[in-house]
């Protein structure tokens, strides 16, 4: 967890008066010790700003805040919270755009630019990347319905991505309970709290491409999964017949826009969308969790703040940055 070290090589061979500006003005870049008051000297007005740009961008297009409270999952399992998710690719840097889980399904970016344009007018070079991020996924939840909460700041923007480890880390929609657990379990998140957080999908989207395996060839055998009720089914299958564009986009839940405990009763009753989700309620280890989650709203709000805030704590150590613009890294000119 300590950048210090081998940020001071790299700065060096740069020049010494950048040293000095480096530990003197930017004291963030030792390692981040993340806290609620983080910018209440430097940008008080930073956390109206994320929420009221988020306020305009729910109004402009609903879905778009599920799409950015996305970002915070996909940002923080790789590498941690570092907004390395956010960087075009360049010459020499295969990002994480283009990896198997982001590609034709990451969307809203343009939020995030808009936040962060906002705040460069107000505090310019203050606001990392990584904390719109944590912030901007909050008010989506807090937006559509669901719990508020205070979050931990202080977070610097990575240097660069890893489109390789992307591929390697998000799970695929086809993943089973087991494999979920072990996955969230490597970042120490628990069983509770992989099902919690499993339900952020309470708001959003997903597309045909996600789930045409389960609705064609559940497991190789030519057959749809078995645990999606019938008339459910059905509507799939008119939804995403065979040959449709697989881009065609279908709800996670029945309620997409409000942020509540309707994703487990959906579970419940056989009409999770993705095998992903679905696969929590009929594996034994995870079922208690949906069961009660569908049972109690606000059990579920407290577990899923829970989760957020620890999964919203992962960081890599590497050394960092609080970028000017959220796609470029500072010392990278933009690609036009
Ligand atoms: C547990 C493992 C998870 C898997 C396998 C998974 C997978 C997916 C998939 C496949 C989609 C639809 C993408 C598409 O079809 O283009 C999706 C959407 C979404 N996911 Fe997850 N997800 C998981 C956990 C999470 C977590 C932890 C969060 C946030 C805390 C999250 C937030 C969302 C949101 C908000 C959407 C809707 C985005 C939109 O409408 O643009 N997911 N997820
Ligand atoms: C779950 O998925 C993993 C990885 O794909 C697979 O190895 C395992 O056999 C599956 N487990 C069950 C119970 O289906
Ligand atoms: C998980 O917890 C263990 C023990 O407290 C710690 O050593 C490890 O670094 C943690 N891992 C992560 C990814 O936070
Ligand atoms: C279903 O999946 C199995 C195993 O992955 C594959 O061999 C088979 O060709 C698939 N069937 C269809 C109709 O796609
Ligand atoms: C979905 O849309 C993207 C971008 O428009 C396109 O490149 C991709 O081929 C489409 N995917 C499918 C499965 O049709």
């Amino acid at each position: 967890m300590n950048s210090i070290p081998r940020a001071q090589p790299m700065a060096n061979s740069i020049f010494p008066l950048f040293l000095f500006f480096l530990f003197f003005h930017f004291p963030s870049l030792s390692p981040a010790k993340l806290r609620p008051d983080f910018y209440s000297n430097s940008c008080p007005q930073a956390e109206s700003i994320v929420r009221s740009v988020m306020h305009k961008a729910l109004i402009r297009e609903p879905r778009s805040v599920a799409s950015v409270m996305r970002f915070q999952f996909h940002d923080c399992f790789v590498n941690g919270c570092d907004a390395s998710m956010l960087l075009d690719d360049t010459p020499t840097m295969l990002g994480e755009k283009l990896s198997l889980s982001n590609i034709n399904s990451l969307r809203s970016y343009e939020v995030v630019d808009e936040v962060k344009e906002a705040l460069e007018k107000v505090c310019p070079g203050i606001v990392s990347c990584a904390d719109i991020i944590i912030m901007a996924s909050r008010d989506a939840v807090a937006l559509t319905g669901g719990p508020d909460w205070i979050v931990r700041l202080g977070r610097l923007d990575s240097l660069t991505a890893s489109q390789e480890d992307a591929d390697q880390i998000m799970p695929s929609p086809r993943a089973n309970a087991t494999s979920l657990i072990d996955l969230f379990s490597k970042y120490n998140l628990s069983v509770k709290d992989l099902v919690s957080l499993s339900g952020s999908h309470s708001i959003g989207k997903g597309r045909c491409f996600s789930i045409m395996f389960r609705l064609y060839n559940q497991s190789g055998t030519g057959r749809p999964d078995p645990a999606i009720e019938p008339r459910f089914r059905e509507e799939l299958f008119k939804q995403c017949p065979h040959g449709v564009d697989e881009n065609v986009t279908l709800n996670l839940d029945s309620t997409p826009y409000i942020f509540d405990n309707q994703y487990f009763k959906d579970l419940v009753g056989g009409r999770g969308l993705l095998n992903s989700d679905e696969t929590l309620y009929t594996f034994y280890e995870t079922r208690r969790y949906v069961r009660w989650f569908s049972k109690d709203q606000s059990a579920f709000f407290k577990a899923f703040v829970e989760g957020m805030l620890k999964m919203g704590d992962l960081q890599s150590g590497r050394p960092g940055e609080v970028r000017r613009n959220c796609r470029v890294a500072n010392g990278q000119s933009v690609i036009i």
